[in-house]
């Protein structure tokens, strides 16, 4: 029976091995990390991480062939392979603070797996990480390897928060970088017939280890570049009267371009993007290509220019002050079906409109006021806190808003500002709400009042 340990319960680790044990009832899959009050999570009802789909895949194969546990070391001893899935965040202080990857959680890993291992591994490098990651933790592991034969495989996780089961059941690609030598070549056909299981064969692409480590912060860049372009023409649309949503229809009718993640909207958050492209950054940077890093910066610099210009309009709508005036902030994780904070444009706009004094009421049905005051009271990269629990409220309730309700119990003139193009815009002005939506024509007043970027 083929053992695999995965270190690091977070919200790559312990999804991708759920699925793993679910699909793989021959393969016994243990998560270990060195949080007890997570790996309890992940042993009880109440799993650590919100994520349609996953309570179903881990009540049917935990106990059975998938484990939780805080006994490091003797399960990656016993494992034959080993995914690592440790966080990397963004160095905060030293050589490349705010831009390169803070590797410390993994090179304790990799001593931690030279120190305990008596047979062979395959270790897979499932965290982003830079590229050439994997030559560092081949060091680490071959200087302390006792006779033990090492091969280090990259296989970079595409999963998206929110859609992590269904993106693990039905991937569009699995990416295995190894080594091109005989044992290499090996170790990649072992972890290749673990996802061809389920996965088939022609969606599982093979390459050198550089190719996959840059192909993960290649994609994201890519991705994020999309949200960035497509906010960059929102700003353009308000201003000229164009509609951002009928431009993105149009454009993503053509093939070439096609229609995904091209929805405007008050910037991108969550745990990658931003991260990864600054990662990108600083490896340009450190291979000598300031033009490239720059160019790759700027999809950033748009973000920030998207956070801050919506912050501008809500200001500047309400007559350049919202001092003392109550704002609702329905939404604060970094999209829809998730707990998850990481970098939430949520943050810049709270801190924007608090920073004007507004008072702010904030409400999101997966996360807890902790989380959202820990996350207000914190510095721009300090934000790889440790994951928190569910709130204890019943999260599944969907509330319908009743706008008419809302809009009677407001100050006049009231306003709705949607950082995501979700509220029926038409419906509301009729009930006599004033309404921005990103990217979309202006309302008279809005044209009135403009925003200074
Ligand atoms: C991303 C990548 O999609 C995934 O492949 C990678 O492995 C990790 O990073 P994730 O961060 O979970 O996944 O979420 P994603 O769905 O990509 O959304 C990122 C941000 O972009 C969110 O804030 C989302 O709201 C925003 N977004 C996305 C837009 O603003 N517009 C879009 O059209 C799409
Ligand atoms: P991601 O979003 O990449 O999955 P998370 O922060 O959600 O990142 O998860 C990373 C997990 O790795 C955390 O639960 C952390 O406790 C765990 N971890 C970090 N270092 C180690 C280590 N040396 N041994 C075991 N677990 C670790």
């Amino acid at each position: 029976m083929v053992k695999i340990c995965c270190i690091g319960a977070g919200y790559v680790g312990g999804p991708t091995m759920a699925v793993i044990a679910v699909k793989c009832p021959a393969i016994e899959v243990v998560v270990v990390d060195i949080s007890k009050p997570r790996i309890d999570a992940w042993n009880s009802d109440k799993l650590p991480i919100y994520e349609p789909g996953l309570d179903e895949v881990v009540k049917a194969c935990r106990g059975r062939n998938l484990f939780f546990s805080t006994d490091v070391e003797k399960h990656v001893a016993e494992a034959d392979i080993i995914f690592v899935s440790v966080n990397t965040p963004t160095k905060t202080r030293g050589l490349g603070a705010g831009k390169a990857a803070d590797l410390t959680y993994w090179e304790s890993a990799a001593r931690m797996i030279a120190d305990v291992s008596k047979s062979d591994k395959i270790v897979v490098e499932k965290s982003t990480v830079p590229v050439k990651t994997a030559e560092a933790i081949e060091k680490i592991l071959t200087h302390n390897s006792k006779g033990i034969n090492y091969q280090i495989l990259s296989n970079p996780e595409f999963l998206a928060e929110g859609t992590a089961i269904e993106d693990l059941f039905k991937p569009d690609r699995v990416l295995i970088g190894g080594r091109e030598t005989p044992e290499g070549r090996k170790a990649v056909q072992a972890l290749k017939e673990v996802y061809a299981h389920w996965v088939p064969e022609e969606n599982i692409i093979t390459t050198n280890l550089w190719s996959a480590e840059l192909s993960k912060l290649a994609a994201n860049a890519f991705l994020a570049q999309r949200i960035s372009s497509v906010n960059a023409m929102s700003a353009l649309c308000e201003a000229t009267g164009a509609n951002v949503s009928e431009v993105s229809y149009a454009i993503g009718k053509d093939s070439r371009i096609g229609p995904k993640f091209l929805n405007a909207s008050v910037g991108f958050g969550g745990s990658c993007f931003q991260k990864d492209i600054l990662n990108l950054v600083y490896i340009c940077e450190c291979n000598g290509l300031p033009e490239v890093a720059n160019y790759w910066k700027q999809v950033i610099k748009i973000n920030d220019y998207q956070k801050s210009r919506f912050v501008n309009r809500v200001v500047s709508s309400m007559f350049n002050t919202v001092s003392g005036k109550k704002v609702a902030i329905l939404g604060f994780a970094f999209k829809k079906d998730t707990g998850d904070t990481r970098e939430t444009p949520a943050i810049d706009v709270c801190k924007g409109l608090l920073g004007d004094k507004a008072h702010v009421s904030i409400y999101d049905p997966e996360v807890t006021e902790d989380q959202i005051q820990r996350d207000l009271a914190m510095n721009k990269f300090d934000w790889d806190h440790p994951m928190h629990l569910q709130p204890t409220s019943p999260s599944a309730i969907k509330q319908e808003l009743d706008y008419q309700k809302i809009f009677d119990n407001m100050q006049k003139p009231a306003f709705v500002f949607d950082g995501r193009n979700v509220v029926d815009a038409e419906k509301l002005r009729e009930i006599g709400f004033i309404v921005y939506s990103i990217g979309k024509p202006l309302d008279g007043w809005l044209k009135d009042m403009p925003a200074i970027a």
